[in-house]
């Protein structure tokens, strides 16, 4: 890694006064360099509360947009124009239209992975990290839609037994993960604890000890006293359990959990961001507005 480089994004870090978010599966270097990493709940609840200029956010555009509506006066970059997001496209505006004209009682909750016209039109937002506690406050006579994942969807259903109907999205990258790759890892590590995301598919769930968000799984790990994990999630976040955690071992369910998107931001994107002040992320009013109002709500619900 180049130290070079380093002291440039530092240096212009200052002068631009910016903060760097970065999610948890970003590269190992971008997460270091990183003023925090999280999941999706926690870099939403620090982009609404920095007091920096500019946010440079290093994960997917869906997040980057997130961190526009909650803090509109900064501005936000994503360093690569083309890091999206595969379920946040799989639903959009009209076809959310169309789903609550068929349903117009229900409420809607949006997973935050969708886009921001799509959260201007719902109702409530959640991320992995609090969809069980958000749904489980709404109204129990109320029908919840549920969009885009319908691995999160399903999960929040089995937990609150509430009456939801699904979106047929899903995580690219999550449904790579299969059975028989659980199936391997438990003979090769019987030992150890399997944590799943629930963004992964109904038999992969139900084969895991714990089904959790990223942020999650880190607290998960730190307060466990069990020495080996099988981890079933996107594998950038093998980095910083294993940082945080020298003395445990980590073991991605499988290799082939890497998110592509995630993986397009790296230093020397981050430098041109700095520079360049690109890629700016705006939304436009009324989405905007309109977004944030269903995002504050998910800000409020913070699970102990
Ligand atoms: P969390 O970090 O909130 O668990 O999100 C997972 C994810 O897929 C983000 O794209
Ligand atoms: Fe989207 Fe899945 Fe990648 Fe997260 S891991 S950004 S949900 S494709």
């Amino acid at each position: 890694m180049s130290v070079e480089l380093l002291e440039k994004i530092q240096a212009l870090k200052k002068q631009r006064n910016a903060v760097i978010l970065a999610h948890n599966y970003q590269p190992g270097d971008i997460q270091d360099l990183s003023d925090y990493a999280g999941d999706s709940l926690g870099l939403s609840v620090q982009a609404a509360r920095t007091e920096a200029d500019v946010i440079v956010f290093c994960g997917v555009r869906f997040m980057a947009e997130t961190a526009a509506i909650l803090s509109p006066e900064k501005e936000v970059l994503l360093p690569d124009k083309n890091a999206g997001c595969p379920m946040a496209d799989m639903i959009n505006a009209q076809q959310l239209d169309e789903l609550k004209n068929k349903h117009p009682d229900a409420l809607v909750v949006c997973y935050v992975n969708s886009t921001a016209e799509v959260k201007a039109l719902s109702d409530y937002c959640c991320t992995s990290g609090n969809a069980v506690e958000l749904v489980e406050l709404l109204p129990k006579d109320r029908d919840v839609l549920f969009v885009p994942d319908r691995n999160l969807g399903d999960y929040v259903n089995e937990k609150t037994g509430r009456n939801m109907i699904l979106w047929p999205g899903y995580c690219s990258t999550h449904v790579l993960i299969g059975a028989e790759d659980v199936h391997k890892a438990r003979q090769q590590y019987p030992d150890a604890l399997l944590l799943a995301h629930p963004e992964c598919n109904p038999e992969v769930r139900s084969l895991a000890d714990e089904l959790l968000s990223t942020g999650q799984m880190l607290k998960f790990v730190n307060n466990s006293d069990v020495k080996e994990f099988v981890i079933a999630t996107e594998n950038g976040i093998l980095h910083t359990l294993k940082k945080q955690n020298p003395d445990k071992a980590f073991y991605p369910v499988t290799e082939k959990a890497i998110c592509p998107n995630m993986k397009k931001i790296t230093l020397g994107k981050v430098l041109w961001a700095l520079e360049d002040m690109q890629y700016r992320i705006t939304v436009p009013e009324p989405t905007c507005s309109n977004a944030r109002k269903s995002l504050d709500r998910m800000i409020e619900v913070i699970p102990k």
